[in-house]
C-alpha cells in the first residue's frame, strides 16, 4: 500500500478512536505525533525546516504555535504576509493549512489543501512538539 493510503487508512482508523478513547492519554498523544511527523514531512517539510538552522524555500516552523506571522528572523517573506499583522494561533494554523491563499491572499506560499481536521489536528500535535531550542 502506498504510504499515502496507508495514512488515509490510519486516520480514519484513528478517528474513530478519537471518539471512545478518552482524549489525552499518552498512548493516543504519541500515535497522534507519529501520524502528524508523517504528514509533515510528507506535506510540509520539503519547504519547511524545524531547526532554526535550516534553509528551506520557506520559513523555520519551529515554535510557530503563538508566533507573529511573517517574523522568521532572516526570512525574505513576501508583502502579503508580512503585512499580514496575525498570530499563529492553533485555529488560525488549520485555516492556512486548509486554504492558505484564501486566509492571506497573495502570499506566495502554494495551495496545501488540508481540509480533514483529523489530518489537520495530526499536524499540529506535530507543530506543538517542535519548539525553538
Ligand atoms: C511548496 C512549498 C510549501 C509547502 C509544501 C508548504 N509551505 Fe508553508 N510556506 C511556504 C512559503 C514560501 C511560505 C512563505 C509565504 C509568504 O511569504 O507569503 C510559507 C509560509 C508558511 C507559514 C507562515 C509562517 C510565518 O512565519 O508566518 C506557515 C504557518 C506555513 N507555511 C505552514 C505550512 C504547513 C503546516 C505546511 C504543510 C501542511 C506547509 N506550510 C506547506 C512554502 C510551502
Amino acid at each position: 500500500m502506498p504510504p499515502r493510503m496507508l495514512l488515509c487508512c490510519l486516520a480514519l482508523a484513528l478517528s474513530g478512536v478519537a471518539q471512545t478513547a478518552p482524549a489525552g492519554t499518552a498512548a493516543f498523544e504519541r500515535i497522534k505525533l507519529e501520524a502528524g511527523a508523517k504528514l509533515f514531512d510528507a506535506d510540509c517539510r520539503r519547504c519547511h525546516g524545524t531547526e532554526a538552522t535550516d534553509k528551506s524555500y520557506g520559513p523555520v516552523l519551529d515554535g510557530i504555535i503563538g508566533r507573529k506571522s511573517g517574523s522568521a528572523p532572516g526570512y525574505a517573506y513576501s508583502s502579503a504576509l508580512s503585512e499580514a499583522g496575525i498570530v499563529w494561533t492553533e485555529p488560525a494554523l488549520v485555516a492556512w493549512m486548509a486554504d492558505n491563499q484564501g486566509l492571506i491572499p497573495g502570499t506566495k506560499m502554494r495551495h496545501v489543501g488540508i481540509t480533514d481536521p483529523v489530518e489537520a489536528e495530526f499536524i499540529l500535535t506535530y507543530l506543538r512538539s517542535v519548539q525553538p531550542k
